[in-house]
């Protein structure tokens, strides 16, 4: 923070202008990600997975390991790769010759054929029972990086760790934001390294849980994107500080977690969503798991993301998404909705339909669409019209928001600036 007091606020407008909207641009042209889970001992092979997210556009996965079969299955295919670093592979890689060992053995020989695109260096650690693990999690990111960087592969591939949105204390409203503070040593040191290899933050926020917790208290609708429907009961949320507008509770929780990371300091991170998804079926205890609710969740996430949304706090910085999950999981151990988050039956038929394969809808003659898809999906084919060709008209097409864009980052910096000025 006493950094941030040192900046000129014209750099930081500035700054805020480069990455929300110039980024924005660029990212508006990419797919939403699928977390491709394979705790399952009926799911179908990696090629036939690979073929499922072709045949929808999808270009961005995670896996939570390295499993070969996988990364050489989806080599020369233009699927984007985040692997996993297991969590218990933690107490090994802490040695740097075992990190380098590793990166040799588990990703040189795949890439560039295969684009690994990131390394996560486990999976919602800092929220777990292991402190050993907990210490070990940024060294190892550490090690995992220089790794790269002898190998001359860290341009290319990026260090990151997934984070439970637990390691918050408070999420709302969202500019109460702030971690959990026996987390925030732990976290500086995190912080620090993301935002000096350019790494986005990771969390993996799921309303389902929250409103699973308390459904007299949240509206389902506020949970699930119905933005419509909330027009008519209330009016979503309001922040009283920032006076921002949340009309779903997910954009809400990536804002807390960018308070949160502001607080120390590193308010210019890229928060990114790991994680996020709804459960099409679960225990009696578990309200709110159906497929109705899984199906309306996910759908209006797919509606929101094609438009290449950013959060009311960074509306021109799109906000990059991973559902979970792409298969229903059967081994996953846990309350029935552990195993019932996936899009697809492990047969490969869809759980609900979401409408992915009209987001998929083809931008080339070779197949065409039936005219009513067509009209449905006119909002949303520009995410993967924009992947191939003519980028230039919609390029043109997105700078008449930019200069508004601006305005409104600027807005939302200075309303920070103040903000932070006060004790907090
Ligand atoms: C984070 O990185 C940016 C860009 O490199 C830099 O200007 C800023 O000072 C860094 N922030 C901290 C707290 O180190």
């Amino acid at each position: 923070m006493a950094t941030f007091f040192g900046i000129n606020i014209t750099h930081i407008v500035l700054l805020f202008y480069l990455f929300s909207s110039d980024f924005g641009l660029v990212r508006r042209a990419e797919s939403l990600g699928i977390n491709y889970g394979q705790v399952g001992n009926n799911l179908p092979t990696p090629d036939k997975v690979l073929a499922l997210f072709t045949s929808l556009r999808i270009t961005k996965t995670r896996i939570y390991d390295t499993n070969p079969q996988i990364l050489t299955a989806f080599a020369n295919s233009n699927i984007d790769l985040i692997v996993t670093v297991e969590n218990e592979m933690l107490a090994v890689l802490v040695d740097p010759q075992q990190a380098l060992n590793w990166v040799e053995t588990r990703i040189k020989p795949y890439f560039p054929a295969t684009k690994i695109s990131t390394i996560a260096v486990g999976n919602e650690i800092f929220t777990g029972d292991d402190a050993t693990q907990i210490q070990n999690v940024v060294p190892v990111m550490i090690n995992i990086h220089e790794a790269l960087v002898q190998l001359g592969m860290d341009s290319a591939i990026k260090v990151s760790t997934a984070n439970s949105l637990a390691v918050l204390l408070s999420s709302y409203p969202p500019s109460a934001g702030s971690f959990m503070p026996e987390l925030t040593e732990i976290m500086r040191p995190l912080l620090q390294f993301l935002n000096n290899t350019g790494s986005p933050f990771w969390i993996n926020a799921y309303p389902y849980f929250a409103y699973k917790d308390a459904p007299t208290k949240i509206p389902l609708d506020y949970a699930l994107f119905n933005s419509n429907n909330l027009a008519s009961t209330s009016s979503g949320m309001v922040d009283p500080y920032t006076k921002l507008h949340y009309d779903n509770m997910l954009y809400a929780m990536v804002d807390a977690v960018i308070f949160a990371l502001y607080r120390l300091g590193y308010g210019g991170l890229e928060v990114q969503v790991s994680e996020t998804g709804w459960p099409s079926k679960g225990d009696p205890d578990e309200v709110g798991a159906t497929i109705e609710n899984a199906q309306v969740y996910n759908k209006n996430l797919l509606r929101r993301q094609s438009r290449g949304e950013g959060t009311p706090l960074r509306p021109n910085q799109r906000l990059e998404i991973y559902l979970f999950a792409l298969f229903n999981e059967n081994m996953k151990p846990g309350q029935t909705s552990e195993r019932n988050y996936g899009l697809y039956q492990p047969d490969l038929t869809m759980t609900y339909n979401v409408g992915l394969s009209a987001l998929s809808s083809p931008t080339s003659s070779s197949s065409s669409p039936s005219s009513s898809s067509q009209t449905t999906t006119s909002s949303t084919t520009t995410a993967s019209v924009s992947l191939t060709s003519s980028s230039t008209s919609l390029r043109k097409a997105a700078t008449s928001g930019y200069s508004l864009g601006y305005w409104m980052t600027s807005v939302c910096v200075l309303i920070f600036y103040i903000l932070e000025r006060r004790p907090l």
